[in-house]
């Protein structure tokens, strides 16, 4: 490998960017001048603005994806006994969300060019106890969910998107978050838009959303009168304030996230050993991560950008299912071939939308192992 000495004048070029404006400052400094800081009119105004952004009747805010994920799944009745099909390719969050409710995750492995999982693979898992389909949008780009819903429909299962990384991406025009029966995002600081900490539980099923209102408050019915054990999964005013403000930015966002991955994909076309991210035909990928497969020497190029002051992430190096706690329970004696074999060669590299052309040209340069001119 060639050496490439740092540039002492280049910028760091970091692999997520929170795009925080004034807008953002100004709302956040009118709910603290308010008075009301909790849970209060602006996270309900930010519920109905991502509501019809999404184009589901319902958004519920809560505290965190995770919240949200666990949530959805008590609301559709998800307990001890039953099990819920997901990947093993995913921040850990999806699966132990399914563990919180005492069911059971039962892994499918997932496709080599969207790493979402394979629909192929999922009627073989379906059992008696089966009782809902939890797929990831990966990165950004939706799962098959054309196939899934059919599957779901055929064997009276429920469909749950865990959409947290893809804010805005559509199948065949629709945006998930609506494809399901219920989703769930993410408003985490790296994610394509967010709130600090925050998430968004999306249906069309009234019930649904009043379980999940009444869940997130301490299985309240009304003040002080608690029909179910709940929690406090409750989104602040505060958090509200920014993540309206980012509503109101998500699409230029997103269309800075694909626009700068078309540049990425052109400039890394045609490298040996390099695959550059797909975009089935009819869906669009909102790019939460820029995620190249290196088929041999991942930690030579990530040390090489490293050096130029580019940063690189590994999302996710261990699969759910050989990760010790998953593991102590007996998963990692199961073998999911491309999960694994995607855990050795992933690599993501910036992509966020605070990045101009200087530093898509470097990144291009650096990957390609070329000089500067
Ligand atoms: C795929 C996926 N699921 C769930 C979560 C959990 O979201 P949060 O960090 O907001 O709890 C995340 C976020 O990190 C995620 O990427």
């Amino acid at each position: 490998m060639k050496e490439v000495r740092p540039v002492a004048s280049e910028p760091r070029i970091a692999l997520a960017h929170p795009m925080i404006g004034d807008d953002e400052k100004r709302a956040v400094m009118d709910v603290l001048d308010s008075g009301q800081l909790a849970q209060g009119p602006v996270v309900a105004a930010f519920e109905e603005a991502f509501a019809r952004w999404i184009g589901v009747e319902h958004a519920i805010a809560v505290s965190s994806g995770t919240a949200g994920l666990h949530l959805a799944l008590l609301a559709h009745g998800v307990g001890s006994g039953d099990e819920v099909i997901t990947t093993p390719f995913t921040f850990i969050a999806s699966a132990n969300a399914v563990l919180f409710t005492g069911a059971t995750p039962v892994f499918v492995d997932v496709e080599p060019d969207t790493f979402c999982i394979d629909p192929a693979l999922v009627e073989a898992a379906i059992t008696t106890r089966t009782r809902a389909i939890l797929p990831v949008h990966l990165y950004g780009h939706p799962a098959a969910m054309t196939e899934l819903s059919a599957i779901a429909r055929r064997h009276r299962l429920v469909l749950i998107e865990d959409a947290c990384q893809a804010h805005g991406a559509t199948v065949g025009g629709r945006k998930v978050g609506a494809l399901g029966h219920t989703a769930v995002f993410s408003l985490y600081p790296t994610k394509n838009m967010t709130s600090a900490e925050g998430g968004f539980v999306t249906t069309d099923d009234a019930a649904i959303a009043g379980a999940i209102r009444s869940l997130r408050q301490h299985g309240e019915s009304e003040r002080y009168h608690h029909e179910e054990l709940g929690y406090n999964y409750r989104m602040t005013d505060v958090a509200a304030a920014i993540g309206r403000a980012q509503l109101a930015r998500v699409d230029a966002f997103n269309a800075a996230r694909r626009r700068h991955a078309g540049v990425l994909s052109k400039g890394l076309a045609g490298l040996d050993g390099l695959t550059t991210p797909v975009e089935r035909s009819g869906y669009a990928h909102v790019y939460h991560q820029y995620t190249l497969r290196i088929a041999e020497g991942r930690e030579g190029l990530r040390s090489r950008l490293a050096a130029r002051g580019i940063a690189s992430g590994v999302y996710y190096p261990v699969p759910v299912h050989r990760q010790p706690v998953y593991a102590r329970r007996g998963y990692d004696r199961q073998s999911f071939p491309v999960a694994e074999r995607m855990a050795r060669e992933v690599l993501s590299i910036p992509v966020h939308p605070a990045l101009n052309d200087a530093d898509l040209e470097r990144i291009v340069r650096v990957v390609r192992e070329e000089p500067e001119e």
